[in-house]
């Protein structure tokens, strides 16, 4: 593997905290992560487990990897958590999986406010449960004013009907004449997505060694660097970010430029 430095500005890494047990550079973290957390189902059928015992421990996998994250100054980190697709798993899943976001919400809830974390949701959020919903309101409202680092869940999540949604209300603006067709730029899209002003990802992460990008972040990953690791979320562990951080810092980002 090339081990060539980035060149790129400074990292907005501000946290006091920055890394002491290993030898990742603070100054050249990923701004952004995120991640699709896989394989939770395939652990538990290993175990001759229930399904559900997967995504349990893949709570748990959760809380490691925030809390990482957060100690390490990441700005940004997207958690894919329920895709729209996820519907479509039997009803008992659904229940389960929507009585652990429950539980996270409010068990994280102390963390989230100590550690400076702010919590936002992206996705049709409308359509999960109501009693979800008020806890992840009530979380959001909470740690609104929180600015070490931006926890968001992909809830109900679908790349494609982001970009839908953004040309939607884009097209509406056309129409009422506030917006002038010629000024749809790149950028304008990107403030139409749920992502709205974050940066894009520098980072996706897939457990679970499949080669899929599963509808996430379609728009936002188009210069991301990927790493897809064999690991099932549920052991994937503090260690093994570490890792994977380290790689990242040894990638050359180029964004379609050549070295000069
Ligand atoms: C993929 O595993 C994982 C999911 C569909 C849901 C992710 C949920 C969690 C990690 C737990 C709850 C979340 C939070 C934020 C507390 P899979 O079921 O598709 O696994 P498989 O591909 O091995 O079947």
């Amino acid at each position: 593997m090339m081990s060539v430095k980035k060149k790129r500005k400074k990292s907005l890494n501000s946290n006091p905290s920055s890394p002491t047990d290993t030898n990742i550079d603070p100054q050249n973290l990923p701004v952004h992560v995120a991640v699709i957390m896989d394989g939770n189902g395939r652990w538990a059928k290993k175990r001759l487990l229930n399904r559900i015992k997967g995504h349990e421990k893949g709570s748990e996998t959760v809380r490691t990897v925030v809390r990482t994250c957060r100690e390490i100054g990441i700005r940004v980190l997207t958690l894919y958590a329920f895709s729209t697709e996820n519907w479509r798993r039997p009803q008992s899943e659904i229940a389960a999986l929507m009585a652990l976001l429950k539980k996270f919400l409010i068990s994280e809830r102390k963390e989230m406010l100590d550690n400076n974390i702010r919590l936002n949701a992206i996705g049709q959020v409308e359509r999960l449960p109501e009693d979800v919903r008020r806890e992840l309101h009530r979380s959001m409202k909470l740690t609104e004013k929180n600015d070490g680092m931006i926890l968001n869940l992909a809830l109900s999540y679908g790349g494609r009907a982001e970009i839908v949604k953004a040309i939607q209300e884009i097209a509406r603006d056309i129409k009422s004449g506030g917006l002038d067709a010629d000024s749809i730029t790149p950028d304008l899209i990107s403030k139409h997505l749920y992502t709205g002003t974050m940066p894009d990802p520098d980072l996706l992460i897939r457990t679970s060694g499949e080669m899929r990008i599963s509808n996430f972040l379609l728009w936002q990953i188009a210069y991301t660097e990927i790493c897809v690791t064999d690991t099932l979320w549920p052991d994937f562990s503090k260690e093994e970010l570490l890792r994977i951080l380290k790689n990242y810092q040894e990638r050359e980002r180029r964004f379609g430029k050549v070295d000069t």
